[in-house]
């Protein structure tokens, strides 16, 4: 579908001329679980997103389609919130709804709206699908409803939805970056100063993959926040060692090295990951600044090795896909990407040698599992803005993208798509199997 067709689909579900917005997912090269540990992270907003097209209403209510799930959220912003999620509730309410009444709780009054919303990130592949919908509905409403907004301040409003609406206790990275991605830059973030500077991507000898899994699980968000709550433990038994250890970020490595017998097992092997990963992070930054990508690979590994065998975070699959990935000539480095259980790799691999490295890849990835993984090149974009130029409405952006899944007796869940564009081409729909 392109953004001609959203305009007239909007139409005919509203009978007005709506205004655009779109939010980007993301990927992130490295830091990973560092965000909610006040440390640093490399995200980079990606060419997938998803727009928002909208028109205020006279009245307080918000109507939302999705046209990815074909399902409609409707509330009224003159009554309570439900005080309990209704298992009745489309699985992407609350972050519609979470965005809009926190916008309200911050003092952002809001007109009521018409939106119809779609998205060419794939949901639930570890792309922050659900970041990109927060930040595109949250600055659609204010905009519509006349409100100027702070970026950082939209961002932590998409945190605190996520926090209070979806149940994550998620850092600030995917929001972050979402609203303040640069084109063709990745984004060295201190998550404790809230400031970030960009560095750019070389993209003439080098290409940024994702390869999704198509798996994930049940577990994800209480895994999460089970390891949130670990570093938190953490910190108060470090904090007695010495007051200044206000979070992990203000553990140097050769401190852990001393502290670490005081600490309970599995609580060591946490912090080991975000002490260690806060420092590859700062030195993938300054590689990447060089253009030295054999280096930036060689911690993305690294990363990856941490993430599974200490802060226990990766999946067979997700190993699978870097080991297969780290046999093929002309990968330089990948790991998996966000919070894990699932989800997606992102790969580093030499611009002449990608369409190679997708064949080898997915070939080898369903020889060993059954699953028909997804891999697409992905290009650093910019953050959430409002789409004015009538050009690029006319622009083909995305594919309607439908999906389902199916929960397995273990609790993970395989993803399985069908693409709109592929039917309209007449082309065939993808599905992931085993
Ligand atoms: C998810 C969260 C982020 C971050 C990553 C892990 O994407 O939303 O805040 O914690 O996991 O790095």
């Amino acid at each position: 579908m392109n953004l001609a067709r959203l305009q007239e689909t909007f139409i005919d579900l509203f009978g007005e001329t709506p205004r655009f917005f779109r939010a980007p997912g993301r990927i992130n090269l490295i830091g990973e679980h560092t965000d909610y540990n006040d440390g640093f992270v490399l995200p980079a907003a990606i060419d997938k997103q998803t727009v928002v097209a909208a028109c205020p209403r006279n009245d307080r209510k918000v109507i939302v389609h999705s046209l990815n799930f074909d399902q409609t959220v409707e509330f009224d912003l003159s009554e309570a919130p439900g005080k309990r999620k209704k298992a009745s509730n489309p699985s992407w309410q609350g972050y519609v709804e979470g965005t809009a009444r926190v916008l309200e709780a911050e003092g952002f009054k809001l007109s009521g709206a018409n939106m119809l919303v779609l998205s060419d990130i794939t949901l639930g592949a570890g792309l922050s699908s659900s970041a990109a919908l927060e930040l595109a509905i949250g600055f659609a409403l204010t905009q519509i409803s006349g409100h100027s907004i702070d970026k950082l301040k939209l961002a932590q409003i998409g945190q605190r939805a996520e926090h209070e609406y979806a149940g994550t206790r998620c850092g600030i990275m995917d929001q972050y970056v979402s609203a303040f991605g640069k084109a063709d830059h990745a984004l060295l973030l201190d998550c404790r100063s809230m400031t970030s500077k960009s560095v750019p991507i070389d993209a003439t000898a080098s290409s940024i993959v994702v390869c999704e899994s198509k798996v994930g699980h049940e577990l994800a968000v209480s895994e999460y926040n089970k390891r949130r709550a670990e570093c938190e433990r953490a910190v108060q038994i470090l904090h007695k060692f010495d007051p200044d250890f206000t979070s992990l970020r203000d553990v140097p490595v050769e401190m852990f090295d001393k502290l670490a017998p005081h600490l309970p097992e599995a609580i060591r092997r946490r912090v080991k990951h975000v002490v260690t990963e806060n420092e590859r992070t700062r030195e993938a930054a300054l590689a990447l600044k060089k253009g030295d990508i054999t280096k930036v690979g060689e911690l993305m590994y690294s990363s990856h090795k941490s993430l599974k065998d200490d802060y226990a975070v990766s999946c067979r699959e997700l190993d699978l896909l870097v080991d297969i990935a780290r046999s093929i000539d002309g990968t330089f480095g990948a790991r998996m990407t966000g919070g894990g259980f699932g989800g997606c790799t992102v790969n580093i691999i030499e611009k002449d040698l990608v369409e190679y490295f997708k064949q080898t890849l997915g070939r080898r990835y369903r020889e060993e599992t059954g699953i028909i993984p997804s891999l697409h090149v992905v290009n650093a974009s910019g953050g959430v803005s409002e789409i004015k130029d009538l050009t690029e409405r006319k622009k083909t952006f995305s594919l309607g993208m439908r999906q389902k899944r199916t929960t397995l007796p273990d609790g993970r869940y395989l993803l399985y798509y069908s693409f709109d564009s592929e039917k309209e081409k007449g082309g065939s729909s993808e599905t992931s199997h085993v």
